[in-house]
């Protein structure tokens, strides 16, 4: 069997850098809360519990040192946070938190913000606090219509389109020309992360040589479900799990090529796993 593994599987440094500073601060603080998965991997969630961290949904249970997650949360979570007292670290991703600062610039200088995201994505969610009331989400096609009339009824003549970090390329780019064609003066800024993208292209490639493709990811992660999405359109066998102990091995035969790519929420140890049951077969 031949297992190549994508270079670019695995934690993003945003994910990296959210983990690693969690794991620090639980070993030196023994009550730390996290607002909301750290990352959606059952297993690295599982062993942060096991170091003592305390999720919690809303920041109002929080009772110490907070840990805001790399996806960002709402501008009204900072506030309420010093209204409670309650400390704040902040691992909000840095290209997150460059969006939210160009949020809040074109917002102040009255344009309307059209954010293309999914609707019920924490960034998103987070992002569109920043955008003020002059603002609305693209999640599909089909939301263009209805993004163009909020823009007109908000008598705005300036505009400006932002996307989620980990959004499909393609989608953006397709969404980005329609609403071109429709506003003239739009300003368009890809704000997709380089991390997606490389991630993203290097799924199409390998995906289009392997007879078998194996997507490590969170069933709820974005990114995973995109990377699950492009495999499939070029190998038609691509397996989508969460980790190694979801993999049926008995459907890989061993003369097959595998490539494997991997979620930005996706620890190395679970890429390992599934590379180490392969290699055994
Ligand atoms: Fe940051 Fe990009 Fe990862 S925005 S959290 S480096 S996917």
């Amino acid at each position: 069997m031949n297992i190549i593994v994508a270079k670019t599987a695995g934690f993003c440094f945003g994910v990296k850098n959210a983990v690693d500073k969690t794991i620090e601060e639980l070993e030196n603080n023994k009550k730390v809360y996290c607002l909301g998965e750290l990352v959606h991997n059952k297993e690295v969630t599982e062993e942060l519990i096991k170091k003592g961290a305390i999720f919690i949904e809303k920041i109002e249970e929080a009772n110490g040192k907070t840990i805001i997650r790399a996806h960002g949360v709402p501008n009204l979570v900072y506030s309420k946070a010093k209204d409670l007292g309650i400390e704040i670290k902040d691992l909000t991703c840095p290209k997150v938190l460059h969006i939210h600062n160009i949020a809040k610039e074109y917002k102040e200088k009255s344009y309307f913000i059209f954010l293309v995201g999914q609707i019920k994505h924490p960034e998103t969610i987070g992002t569109i606090s920043f955008c003020g009331e002059n603002s609305y989400i693209i999640e599909k096609e089909e939301d263009v219509e209805k993004a163009l009339e909020k823009f007109n009824d908000s008598k705005l003549e300036n505009s400006l389109l932002i996307a989620q970090t980990t959004f499909s390329i393609e989608k953006f780019e397709y969404i980005a020309r329609r609403m071109q064609e429709q506003i003239e003066n739009i300003i368009i800024k890809n704000t997709i992360c380089n991390a997606t993208r490389q991630r993203q292209e290097e799924t199409e490639k390998l995906s289009k040589t392997v007879d078998i493709m194996i997507v490590i990811g969170g069933k709820h992660s974005s990114n995973s479900n995109k990377l699950y999405e492009i495999a499939s359109k070029n190998c038609k066998k691509t397996i989508f799990i969460e980790s190694a102990k979801e993999l049926d091995v008995s459907i890989i035969n061993n003369n097959s090529t595998v490539g494997i790519i991997a979620g930005a929420s996706t620890p190395k140890k679970s890429i390992d796993e599934v590379v180490e049951i392969l290699t055994k077969k």
